[in-house]
């Protein structure tokens, strides 16, 4: 069986040309690289910091265990990102090279170059010194795909303050949530944004959260003007972007900050609790952002980058913001979607600006293999798509029949994928091919990046053979990792370096399994209550928190289900106050409750299926059997004995979809 299967599986070879030219260049420049990082870890690190960064004071310590699991990396360095994303390129030269081709939901095209970059961010950054927003200041930043989201981050990086970027689809609790959390200073959003040909608002959102209380901390509120819709400006409060730096200096010596200096927080969802404030180093993090692009993307002078994540997301920090610019290249803004004004426009735009390596999600891919199929004008074969050479994938598993579409339709059958595995946690890139070296096993995200120790336990974080799925672990502390959760340590630690492995193994929240033949791991998905939905991260219990907000809502339990589209969906069971409804009713309820979540957390929210029942399965003591509701949402029968349960007719009531 297992020799069919071999045969069943393709394996894709990079060509002589990627192999000759790419930054890691052949599978023994891959493994020369993982011995220089097993014989002298900290050496390996450290070449590589001195190599890509340029410090204003370089480290003498590289890795400090002492206070593990808080890891600190370069401790004694001190450097400024924007100084190393914009600075930097200008004084090599690179001033009049464009930086950001921004492309504008209705196709109006802008560059920036390198040198006005900085001139921009250079102009911000004042404009936030002038409103006494200083280094260790949390910054909240609420923008749509856009140059002035860019600028805003790398002007908060450029002053030492640090951002917390909230996605424009979540919702006003969720943006007062973080801000809250968070402790902000100032509020950076814009009147609205243009999506699908729609100009949405986004300001009236911003005011919401400010009204909800718990955001006093709140000094000044910042408004890109975007859409030109009439915006409500509070007098002492709010002020226009383009007014705070108008007059401003196009020149801002940057605040040279420690290696440690939190340059970011990003809230993300875990398996219990609020949203946690992720919150990421300054020097770590920059090293493996540029590592990243350089040996996943092997990035080049002419390369024209585009990763169609948004900056909400760690994609979009690490592969819009800081890594690309880092290494002063050409990458793509896009403000739209995949779908407006066709489901083209994301061939049309690699055909238009000659991208070379394009990133993007499985949920992407999947819905426009759908979208292709049913009109054979938007497929990506009508585009000439010849200036691709690199594509990647991340955010979630990559079924390999999307693989293969992928690596065909867009990648003419010649362009490796690097499917990329990470977290918001972990900075950059964890596991994946290296697009010159690694051969490629579609669905696979293959072996760890070159310095990157990963394994697979089982609960007593003992290493499983391979062909054996257990617990995906990383065993050493890289530079790019989580610092803290913001204001809660105890979290982090509980979350991430867990009792269970005697604090010793960080956990990824996955689970993976590695080939028996040749190591390659393949994730398996969450092994805790977080759901991953079209690649965006939901913690469970958020949606339940809620559904129970909901005046007529008296309990509920969400679970995930398999969904050919959007990865996961989300199946929520929920009893009522009143009693159980039926028919009109229940649809009704049904579209109230989507609507509440989404208007509490964010659309992406929203439960794609509801459930009502009397109550829900629980055992004598008490407990929800979530592994039942699993199985319910999914359809499948249920076979195992239900004798524990305190109520087994519940099940009948919960099985059936109602529409
Ligand atoms: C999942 C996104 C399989 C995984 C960068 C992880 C993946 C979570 C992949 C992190 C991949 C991400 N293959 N699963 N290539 N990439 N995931 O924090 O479950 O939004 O834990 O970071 O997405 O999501 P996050």
């Amino acid at each position: 069986m297992s020799n069919e299967q071999q045969t069943q599986t393709r394996i894709y070879k990079p060509s002589e040309e990627m192999v000759k030219n790419a930054a890691v260049s052949g599978m023994e420049a891959y493994l020369a690289l993982c011995k220089e990082a097993e014989d002298d870890y900290e050496g390996f690190w450290a070449r590589n910091a001195r190599e890509l960064i340029e410090w204003k004071k370089p480290f003498t310590q590289v890795l400090d265990e002492s206070n593990a699991p808080f890891f600190k990396w370069f401790a004694d360095g001190q450097l400024n990102v924007s100084y190393n994303c914009l600075d930097r390129n200008v004084n090599n030269g690179l001033g009049d090279k464009v930086a950001i081709i921004f492309e504008a939901d209705n196709g109006e095209v802008t560059r920036v170059t390198y040198k006005d970059l900085l001139a921009r961010v250079s102009r911000f950054a004042n404009a936030l010194r002038g409103m006494g927003v200083k280094k260790g200041d949390r910054v909240v930043i609420y923008l749509p795909m856009s140059i002035e989201g860019v600028v805003a981050m790398q002007a908060c990086a450029r002053i030492g303050a640090t951002h917390s970027i909230v996605f424009g689809g979540f919702s006003a609790q969720a943006l007062r949530d973080r801000i809250n959390d968070a402790g902000a200073v100032a509020l950076i959003t814009s009147d609205g944004q243009h999506r699908g040909g729609k100009a949405l608002p986004l300001k009236p959102i911003a005011d919401e959260a400010l009204s909800l209380g718990g955001c006093e901390s709140i000094r000044n509120v910042i408004v890109v003007k975007r859409t030109g819709a009439q915006t409500a400006m509070e007098a002492g409060r709010d002020q226009w972007f383009h007014d705070v730096c108008a007059n401003q200096s196009d020149t801002c010596e940057p605040e040279w900050v420690d290696a440690e200096h939190p340059l970011f927080l990003l809230y993300t969802s875990g398996s219990t609790g609020k949203p946690k404030g992720v919150q990421h180093s300054t020097g770590g993090y920059l090293l493996h952002a540029i590592m990243s692009m350089k040996y996943t993307f092997d990035i080049k002078p002419d390369d024209v980058f585009w990763c169609t994540a948004d900056i909400g997301w760690v994609t979009g920090h690490t592969f819009i913001t800081y890594g690309p610019l880092a290494c002063g290249t050409t990458e793509i803004v896009f403000e739209g979607v995949p779908t407006y004004p066709d489901a083209g426009r994301f061939w049309k735009m690699i055909q238009d600006h000659k991208v070379t390596v394009f990133y993007t999600a499985p949920t992407a891919i999947r819905s426009l293999i759908k979208a292709a199929d049913n009109n054979p004008d938007v497929h990506p074969k009508k585009y000439d798509l010849s200036s691709l050479r690199i594509l990647g994938s991340v955010g979630e598993p990559i079924n390999p029949a999307a693989w293969e579409w992928y690596h065909e339709n867009v990648g003419g059958g010649r362009c490796p994928i690097v499917d990329t595995f990470w977290q918001t946690e972990t900075g950059a890139h964890m596991i994946t091919p290296m697009p010159g070296a690694t051969p490629l096993v579609p669905g696979s995200c293959t072996l760890p990046f070159p310095g990157i120790q990963c394994a697979v336990v089982d609960e007593t974080g003992t290493e499983v053979p391979n062909g054996q799925g257990g617990i995906l672990v990383v065993k050493r502390p890289w530079p790019s990792m989580i610092r803290t959760i913001w204001g809660d340590p105890e979290r982090f630690k509980k979350s991430y370096y867990p009792d269970d492995f005697k604090g010793k193994l960080y956990l990824a929240g996955d689970g993976a399994i590695r080939d028996k033949d040749t190591g390659y791991f393949t994730i398996t998905g969450r092994i805790d209550d977080v759901l991953n939905v079209s690649g965006h991260r939901m913690g469970t219990m958020e949606i339940e928190s809620a559904l129970v907000a909901h005046e007529k809502v008296a309990e509920a339990a969400v679970v995930g289900r398999p969904d050919d589209l959007t990865g996961e969906a989300i199946v929520a069971f929920v009893v009522l106050k009143g009693a159980r409804p039926s028919g009109e009713e229940a649809k009704a309820i049904i579209k109230e409750l989507q609507n509440w979540v989404g208007h509490e957390i964010g659309p992406i929210a929203k439960p794609k299926d509801i459930r009502f029942g009397e109550n829900l399965p629980k055992t004598r003591s008490g407990k929800i059997m979530r592994r039942l509701l699993r199985q319910l949402a999914k359809g499948e029968e249920i076979t195992q004995d239900t004798s524990t349960l305190e109520n087994p007719a519940i099940l009948d009531q919960l099985g059936q979809p109602l529409s």
